[in-house]
């Protein structure tokens, strides 16, 4: 990293190589751009489809909106995320409502830690934070914490339309980590929208990937 502080204990990502900042550093000055306290309607709309089964992991978790909405309706939720302060703030709004909900620091791009599998990923503004090189890595730590037949969704910025996120990611790229794996299906990228604290609805693409059962 340039300049600032580094981040404890794992090497920095590209995001916090480029700004220069750990991420835990945009939790602790009051809420994040993207931190709307409540679910993104994305997440809604999936949980309304019933598009979790549990355990659900929620990779990138940030302070818990979508997690701690998922384990309202019964999910037994583990949120992983870098940033200590965000972690800290998502597990004591899971104490104080009595949810099933863990949230643990950890790095994405190295799941194993977690020693467990899950039926359901979400990642909501996870996948768009990372460049190419880490979103391969990050796929194949994915592949060693799901079970057999899971589903991924992913949601994140796209380069669709005007004033996308700060990281629009395009069709392809979103698709492309997976096909290196026969295991790894997509089976949808739909159009969706992400809401921030500045904007209702950013382009954004919804994508569901699947894990072969055998
Ligand atoms: C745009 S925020 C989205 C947070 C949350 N999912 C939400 O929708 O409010 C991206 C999150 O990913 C986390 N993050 C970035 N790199 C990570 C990594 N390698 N492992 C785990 N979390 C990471 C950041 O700390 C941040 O909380």
């Amino acid at each position: 990293m340039p300049a600032g502080e580094a981040p404890r204990g794992r090497p920095p990502t590209s995001h916090e190589r480029q700004s220069g900042q750990p991420w835990d550093a945009s939790y602790r000055d009051g809420p994040a751009p993207w931190d709307i306290d409540e679910p993104q309607p994305a997440v809604v709309r999936l949980a309304e489809a019933e598009a979790f089964a549990g355990p659900v992991l929620d990779a990138g978790c940030g302070t818990g909106d979508n997690g701690l909405y998922l384990a309202a309706r019964g999910l037994p939720v583990v949120g992983i995320d870098v940033a200590e302060t965000a972690v800290a703030i998502a597990n004591r709004r899971a104490a104080d409502h009595g949810l099933d909900a863990t949230f643990t620091v950890g790095d994405a791009l190295d799941l194993r830690p977690l020693g467990r599998q899950f039926r359901t990923v979400l990642d909501c503004g996870l996948f768009h934070t990372f460049d190419a090189t880490e979103r391969r890595v990050y796929v194949a730590s994915l592949a060693g914490v799901v079970e057999p037949g899971a589903t991924v969704h992913i949601l994140c910025f796209s380069d669709v339309g005007p004033a996308p996120g700060p990281h629009p990611v395009s069709r392809a790229e979103l698709a492309q980590p997976f096909a290196s794996d026969a295991r790894w299906q997509v089976v949808a990228i739909e159009p969706e929208t992400l809401r921030t604290r500045f904007s209702d609805a950013s382009p954004a693409w919804s994508a569901t990937v699947r894990r072969a059962r055998g």
